[in-house]
């Protein structure tokens, strides 16, 4: 399917040496925009809280096995679409939409008769590590047992194999009956990504994931991220230009609410055309 933001904006006029030297891998590989086949889609989207209208009729395709970074200046309504794609804001007050929101062609809000499904198949990671004050095996049984993932007598072993996957096994595997909350920053993070990734998600929602975590932690998610789009879609929030040029496929960018751009993300480093875009690429703006 091809997409009309998926322009191939190569014509030159950009030059590289505006842009921050750790984005140069990037700028060796230009090429012919590629086509998105898409996972997520939104189609004429409106999102407000009482009165206020806070996402402007946003169309945009996130593409499949791919990573995207979601970019903007603070307040540019991130957090708000990201969350109308797994529809959390349900639960806050006084929140309405319109337009479409469609995984794999079926409109979430419609089309799903039960909204655990929903957040099931769009799984999400906010920015500070939320355990659920359980043990650290249950985080992740929890899930597996309320969706049936795996038979009862296996949930031990599936849970073993998820913490094994996220790279924690190692660290957690002789005290799965503790508290989580006695783990580091990073670790309660990769366990909560462990049991957002146990209800076999097809798309992983993350809100600025690493924000609050150390350097190695960081990397540890990255790494992660870039193996785990194999087999999910992944849509991450994050004001870190740098980790967008480094694990990032596709960029979207907002601004006030309303979409600026779209496009592959090594096209965008190099021909953006926007000069907010741009700003905030080159670190301008933050
Ligand atoms: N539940 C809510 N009720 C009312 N207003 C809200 C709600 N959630 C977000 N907003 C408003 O929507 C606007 C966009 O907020 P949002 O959190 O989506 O921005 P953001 O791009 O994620 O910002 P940041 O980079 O700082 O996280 C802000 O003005 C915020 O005050
Ligand atoms: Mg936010």
């Amino acid at each position: 399917m091809q997409n009309d933001l998926t322009k191939n904006r190569s014509n030159g006029q950009q030059p590289a040496e505006t842009f921050p030297t750790a984005v140069s891998p990037l700028q060796a590989e230009t090429g012919p925009a590629k086509e998105i086949i898409s996972r997520v889609r939104t189609t004429g989207l409106h999102v407000g809280f009482g009165p206020r209208e806070i996402i402007h009729d946003i169309s945009v395709e996130f593409p499949q096995n791919q990573v995207t970074a979601l970019l903007g200046p603070t307040g540019s309504g991130k957090t708000t679409l990201l969350r109308t794609l797994n529809r959390l804001n349900e639960m806050s007050s006084g929140f309405w939409m319109s337009g479409r929101v469609d995984l794999d062609g079926r409109d979430i809000y419609q089309d799903f008769s039960d909204v655990r499904e929903v957040r099931r198949a769009v799984g999400m990671l906010f920015q500070r590590p939320n355990p659920f004050p359980q043990s650290i095996e249950e985080n992740v049984a929890i899930g597996l047992r309320a969706h049936h993932i795996v038979p009862a007598p296996q949930i031990h072993q599936e849970v073993e194999r998820q913490l094994i996957n996220v790279g924690l096994w190692d660290a957690v595997g002789d005290k799965l009956d503790e508290s989580p909350f006695g783990l580091s920053g990073g670790q309660q993070q990769l366990l909560c990504l462990a049991r957002t990734l146990a209800v076999r998600p097809e798309v992983i929602l993350l809100d600025e994931p690493t924000s609050s975590l150390d350097p190695i932690s960081t990397q540890r998610v990255e790494d992660l991220v870039t193996r785990l789009k194999e087999k999910v879609t992944i849509i991450m929030v994050t004001h870190n230009v740098q980790q967008a040029a480094r694990i990032s496929d596709y960029i979207v960018f907002l601004n006030e609410g309303s979409l600026v751009e779209a496009n592959w993300s090594r096209e965008m480093f190099i021909n953006t055309q926007n000069h907010i875009v741009e700003d905030f690429l080159t670190g301008r703006m933050g």
